[in-house]
C-alpha cells in the first residue's frame, strides 16, 4: 500500500475519527481527504480508507460510496479541475460557448486534460447555482455568469496562481 493521508488529513482525521456514533459516516470526509492529498480516488487510497476506519467497513463499502458520487474524480485530472454545469438552467445562459471557449483556449476536448497536466474540462450535472448561470466549478471555487470572453483571462489568472 503506498497510500497514507498526509499530515494535515492525518491531523483532521484523528480530531472527527471518535465523533460520529456510526463508523460509516467517517467515509465520506475519508474519501474527500484522498482527494485532496493525491487528486483523485483509486483502490490503493480506498483499501487504506478501509482499514484505517476499521471493522465493518470494507473496500466494498468504500467505493460504493466512492462510485455514488460523482464528485470524487476516478481517475487523474489536472491541477484545476474545470467543471462547467451543462444541465438546463446553465445551458439555456450559454454553458456550451463557455465549455467550447475552454477547449478551444486550452487545446483540448471535453473530459481531457491539457498536457502539462494543469488543466482538464469536464461538463457535469447541475451544480446547485442554478440562478448564476453559466457556472462553472474549478477545484473548490464557484466561477458564475461566465461568459466566453471571461475564459481567456480566467485561464491567466489561474496560470499565474498555480505557479
Ligand atoms: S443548472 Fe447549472 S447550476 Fe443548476
Amino acid at each position: 500500500m503506498n497510500y497514507q493521508f498526509s499530515a494535515k488529513s492525518e491531523e483532521t482525521f484523528l480530531k472527527i475519527k471518535d465523533q460520529f456514533p456510526d463508523k460509516r459516516s467517517l467515509i465520506l470526509p475519508c474519501l474527500y481527504f484522498l482527494q485532496r492529498d493525491r487528486g483523485f480516488v483509486d483502490n490503493d487510497g480506498m483499501q487504506y480508507i478501509a482499514d484505517r476506519i476499521g471493522s465493518p467497513i470494507s473496500l466494498a463499502h468504500v467505493y460504493g460510496v466512492a462510485t455514488f458520487y460523482t464528485m470524487y474524480n476516478k481517475k487523474p485530472v489536472g491541477k484545476f479541475h474545470v467543471q462547467i454545469c451543462s444541465n438546463i438552467s446553465c445551458y439555456l445562459s450559454g454553458s456550451d460557448s463557455v465549455t467550447k471557449e475552454f477547449c478551444k483556449t486550452l487545446g483540448i476536448d471535453k473530459g481531457q486534460t491539457t498536457k502539462d497536466k494543469t488543466f482538464t474540462v469536464e461538463e457535469v450535472q447541475c451544480l446547485g447555482a442554478c440562478g448564476f448561470g453559466p457556472v462553472a466549478q474549478i477545484n473548490d471555487r464557484y466561477y458564475e455568469n461566465l461568459k466566453p470572453q471571461d475564459v481567456s483571462a480566467l485561464i491567466h489568472t489561474l496560470q499565474a496562481e498555480g505557479q
